[in-house]
């Protein structure tokens, strides 16, 4: 058990934050999605529409973690560069991917190199060659200042150690008149602190 935290959720952080460091919440988040192998595709059926799911490599969708299916509000259109934060093995970059075409591009950005692996090989897949994935945090997004159109997350702003710092970021890198799609858990009510100490919980 890591050491515990007194809660102070000043800054817009989540609650979970007030248990975990940075450090810790880190290495949950490495652990827990650099060993996942299991299908999953109960949550994708669940999200996803069966036209869009057909698109996609058995392999995208098996692993597909989030909680939404934020490219279905983000009204894409050809030609625009969207970055997908957290984007894990791939499924909504894909998505986003086929909606920007080949002269739009996507980036997918993922803390965990073995997520990136996966994601890797499902690109490979469907061979769409407007998709840069890239390592690194959505706290400190490697991209330059106004540089994508459109930010898509899905599942992973509630992992963030420093909400506040990874929306700064996403506005940091949209264009003027850039959009944001969002999907993720809200917390309605407080959860007990056993609940809020479980590096399972936290990590989804
Ligand atoms: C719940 S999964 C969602 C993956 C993907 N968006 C999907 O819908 O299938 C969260 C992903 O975010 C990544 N992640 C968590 N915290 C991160 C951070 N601070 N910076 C970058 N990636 C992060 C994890 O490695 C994991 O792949």
């Amino acid at each position: 058990m890591p050491d515990v935290r007194k809660p102070d959720l000043e800054g817009g952080e989540s609650a979970a934050m007030a248990y975990f460091s940075e450090s810790q919440a880190r290495a949950i988040i490495r652990e827990t999605y650099s060993a996942l192998d299991a299908a999953v595709s109960a949550v994708a059926s669940a999200l996803y529409t069966a036209d869009d799911l057909a698109r996609l490599p058995q392999s995208a969708v098996d692993l597909a973690l989030g909680v939404g299916d934020p490219v279905r509000h983000a009204a894409l259109q050809p030609g625009e560069t969207v970055l997908d934060l957290g984007c894990g093995a791939g499924i909504d970059t894909l998505l986003a991917a086929l909606a920007v075409g080949p002269e739009g591009r996507v980036i997918g950005l993922d803390m965990t190199p073995e997520m990136l692996q996966r994601a890797r090989a499902n690109v490979a897949r469907l061979g769409l060659g407007q998709v840069d994935l890239r390592e690194g945090l959505i706290e400190q997004i490697p991209l330059p200042d106004a540089s994508v159109d459109v930010v898509i997350a899905n599942g992973v702003l509630s992992l963030s150690t420093r909400q506040s710092r990874a929306l700064a970021e996403m506005a940091r890198v949209l264009r003027p008149g850039g959009r944001v799609a969002l999907a993720d858990l809200v917390l309605c009510e407080g959860l007990p602190e056993s609940v809020l100490r479980s590096p399972a919980a936290f990590a989804g």
